[in-house]
């Protein structure tokens, strides 16, 4: 994953800020941005800063948050390292576009046939938890 130390530090809506994964991302580890159900605007504005930062990091998608359509169309519109979908499953197609777009794609799996059927939908890698 591109870091220093094998260490994530799982999203937090309203915690896991650009602050936050900068700061988890200098000292070597691997920040994952919570999109929450943050705004277009200031999702906009948290990823711009990230990007200027230099350092890898993951976006955590809630599927069931009202705005997620939204931030996932700007994940595939700016580009994002690493994405990770949680709150529900993701759609296979929503895997498939994150993918095209250049990133690589995270999902949770708390029993085997889930871990199987993100595996099918393009996942790769899992979060077991
Ligand atoms: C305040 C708070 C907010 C969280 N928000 C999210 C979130 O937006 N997305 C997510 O995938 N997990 C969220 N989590 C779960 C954490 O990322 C993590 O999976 C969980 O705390 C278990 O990890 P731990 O055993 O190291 O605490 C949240 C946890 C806390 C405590």
């Amino acid at each position: 994953m591109g870091v220093k130390y094998p260490i994530i530090a799982g999203a937090m809506t309203w915690i896991s800020d650009s602050r936050l994964v900068t700061s988890v991302g200098k000292a070597g580890g691997f920040g994952v941005f919570a999109a929450g159900n943050m705004s277009v605007n200031k999702f906009k504005k948290e990823i711009k800063v990230l990007k200027e930062k230099k350092i890898n990091f993951a976006v955590n998608l809630i599927t069931i948050a009202p705005n997620y359509k939204k931030q996932l169309q700007l994940i595939i519109e700016l580009g994002i390292p690493f994405v990770v979908f949680v709150g529900g499953f993701p759609r296979k197609v929503d895997i498939k576009v994150a993918k095209e777009s250049g990133s690589k794609v995270m999902c949770f799996a708390s029993t085997e046939s889930i871990a199987q059927r993100m595996i099918d939908y393009g996942a790769d890698a899992l979060i077991l938890e």
